[in-house]
C-alpha cells in the first residue's frame, strides 16, 4: 500500500460523515418522522455510520477546543464547509455535551427520534441531553456530557476507568468469565480504554492509584490492565495489540478465582504449604480460560500472559516451566504492572506496602533480571521517578499526594502535585513551575502512608459523577 488513497479518503469520509450528520439535524428540525426528505437525510447518515464504524462498532463524534474529532481524529474543514462546522461546534456548546457515541445496533428509526431530540435540545443543565434521549427511547447512543466551565476531558477517562472497574466485578461474580455475553462487553470496555489512553495518555494515571482492600482482585485487575495498556502504548503497539493486551492484563488474575479463599484472604503471613496453594493461580487461570472454549487469538494471548505473569525476565519465578525459553512480551508487560500495583495496595498477608515511589525503585533495582530493562525504563518515564499516588513533602513545607505524571520530555522529578495540607488543601501544584529562576516547589521527601493511611491521588467521590 501507499498510503496515499487510504487516508485521502478517510479525510473525505470523516467530512461528509459531519456534513451529513450536520445537515440531518437541522432536516429534523424542519421536517416530521415521516417526510421523505428526512428519511433521505437518515438513509444517508447511517449509511456512512456504518461504513465509518465497521471496524470499532461504533463511532464519536465529538467536539473539542473548537474542532471535530471523529474518533480521535480531527476532521479537518474546508473554507467551503467552514460555516457547517461552525455550526455544529455550536450545537455541542448548546448541548453541553463533549462526544456523542453511535453504536452499530442504532437503527433508522432510533436515530430520527435521536435527530428530533438534537434538533430542539437546548441543556438546561448538565446531563440533561442523556437523559432527553433515553426519555426518547434512544439507547444507542451514548453522550459524554461536559457542564459549562467544566474540564472537558475530566468525565471521560472516569467512565472508561468505571467501566473498566464493573466489567472487574462481574468477572469475580459466580460464573466470571464463563457468564454468557462476556466476551462482548469485555470488548467495549477494553476498547473504552484503549480509546482513553491513546486519547489522552495521562488522564487514567492518577485513577489506578485507587485501591479498595477488600475488593482488591477488583481494583488490581483494573489498574493492571490500564498500566499495561499505557505502557503497550508507549511502547508502539497497534490499538488492535493495546485491545488484546488490556484483555490478557484484566484476566490476569482470574487463576486466582479459584484459589482456597481461605488461603486468599488469610490475614497474616502464608505457610509454605498456602503459598504452593496461592502459586497455582497462574496455572489454574490457563486451566479456566482454555475451558472457555472458544479460542480466539486474543483469548489464547490471555492464556498466555495469565501463565507467564508471574514468571521473571530470567525464567525464574512460577510456575516451573522447561518449555519455555522467554516469557512474551505481554507477558513481560504485565509482570511489570502487576508487581507494581501489588507492592503498592495493602495486602492482608505483609504489614508494609511500598509507596509508588519505592515500588518503581524496585523495578529499576531488578531491570534485566526479573523485569525487562526496556520496559522499566519506559514505565518510569510514564511514571516519572514520583509516580501518582506517592505522598510528598514540598520544599514549601505543604504534604501533597502526587497526582499526574511529568509531561514527556519535562523533568522527571517535577509531577503535579495535589495539595493535603499546609497549603491550600485540594489545589493543585505543578513542580515545574518557576519563580523567577527557580522552581517554586520541589519534592523535598517521600512520606510513607502506610502509617498515614493509603491516599488516593484522586478523590474516589468523581464516580458520583458516571
Ligand atoms: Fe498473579
Ligand atoms: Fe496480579
Amino acid at each position: 500500500m501507499n498510503g496515499g488513497p487510504g487516508p485521502a479518503r478517510t479525510v473525505v469520509a470523516g467530512q461528509n460523515l459531519v456534513l451529513s450528520f450536520t445537515a440531518a439535524i437541522r432536516t429534523a428540525s424542519y421536517y416530521g418522522p415521516d417526510n421523505a426528505v428526512l428519511q433521505q437525510a437518515v438513509a444517508t447518515l447511517s449509511r456512512l455510520l456504518a461504513e465509518m464504524g465497521h471496524e470499532e462498532g461504533s463511532v464519536t463524534i465529538g467536539v473539542h477546543s473548537h474542532c471535530v474529532f471523529i474518533g480521535r481524529s480531527r476532521v479537518r474543514t474546508s473554507v467551503s464547509n467552514y460555516e457547517r462546522f461552525t455550526h455544529l461546534i455550536e450545537l455541542f456548546e448548546t448541548w453541553e455535551a463533549g462526544t456523542l457515541t453511535f453504536s452499530e445496533g442504532l437503527s433508522e428509526d432510533e436515530l430520527i427520534r435521536a435527530l428530533k431530540v438534537l434538533a430542539e435540545f437546548r441543556a438546561a443543565e448538565p446531563g440533561d441531553l442523556a437523559d432527553a434521549l433515553l426519555a426518547a427511547g434512544v439507547t444507542q447512543i451514548r453522550v459524554d456530557a461536559v457542564g459549562v466551565g467544566a474540564q472537558p476531558q475530566a468525565i471521560a477517562p472516569v467512565e472508561a476507568y468505571a467501566a473498566a472497574m464493573q466489567m472487574s466485578e462481574e468477572m469475580s461474580g459466580e460464573e466470571g468469565p464463563h457468564r454468557p455475553g462476556v466476551v462482548r462487553h469485555l470488548r467495549h470496555v477494553t476498547q473504552a480504554v484503549v480509546d482513553q489512553v491513546l486519547r489522552d495518555p495521562r488522564s487514567l494515571v492518577a485513577l489506578t492509584t485507587i485501591k479498595d482492600f477488600d475488593r482488591y482482585l477488583i481494583t488490581h485487575s483494573t489498574n493492571v490492565a490500564v498500566l499495561s495498556v499505557l505502557l503497550g502504548q508507549r511502547l508502539g503497539l497497534s490499538k488492535s495489540k493495546l485491545g488484546e493486551l488490556c484483555l490478557a492484563a484484566f484476566l490476569h488474575d482470574a487463576g486466582k478465582l479459584e484459589v482456597d479463599p481461605d488461603v486468599l484472604q488469610k490475614t497474616g503471613a502464608l505457610t509454605e504449604e498456602e503459598w504452593e496453594e496461592m502459586r497455582r493461580h497462574p496455572i489454574l487461570a490457563a486451566h479456566s480460560l482454555l475451558a472457555n472454549g472458544r479460542l480466539t487469538a486474543p483469548g489464547m494471548r490471555a492464556v498466555v500472559v495469565a501463565f507467564e505473569h508471574h514468571l521473571n525476565y530470567d525464567m525464574s519465578g512460577y510456575p516451573h516451566t522447561e518449555i519455555k525459553d522467554r516469557v512474551s512480551l505481554f507477558g513481560n508487560i504485565v509482570a511489570i504492572t502487576d508487581r507494581y500495583d501489588a507492592l503498592t495496595t495493602k495486602r492482608p498477608y505483609r504489614e508494609y506496602n511500598f509507596t509508588p515511589h519505592e515500588a518503581l525503585v524496585h523495578l529499576v533495582e531488578n531491570a534485566g533480571t526479573l523485569f525487562d530493562p526496556v520496559l522499566v525504563k519506559l514505565f518510569a518515564e510514564i511514571m516519572g521517578i514520583y509516580p501518582p499516588g506517592t505522598m510528598v513533602r514540598l520544599s514549601s513545607g505543604e504534604l501533597g499526594v502526587v497526582c499526574e505524571p511529568p509531561v514527556v520530555g519535562a523533568p522527571l522529578d517535577r509531577p503535579k502535585v495535589r495539595v493535603v495540607s499546609g497549603g491550600e488543601p485540594g489545589t493543585i501544584v505543578a513542580l515545574d513551575e518557576r519563580a523567577g529562576d527557580e522552581f517554586a516547589r520541589s519534592i523535598a521527601g517521600v512520606l510513607n502512608p502506610a502509617n498515614m493511611g493509603q491516599l488516593p491521588a484522586v478523590d474516589p467521590a468523581i464516580f458520583a459523577l458516571v
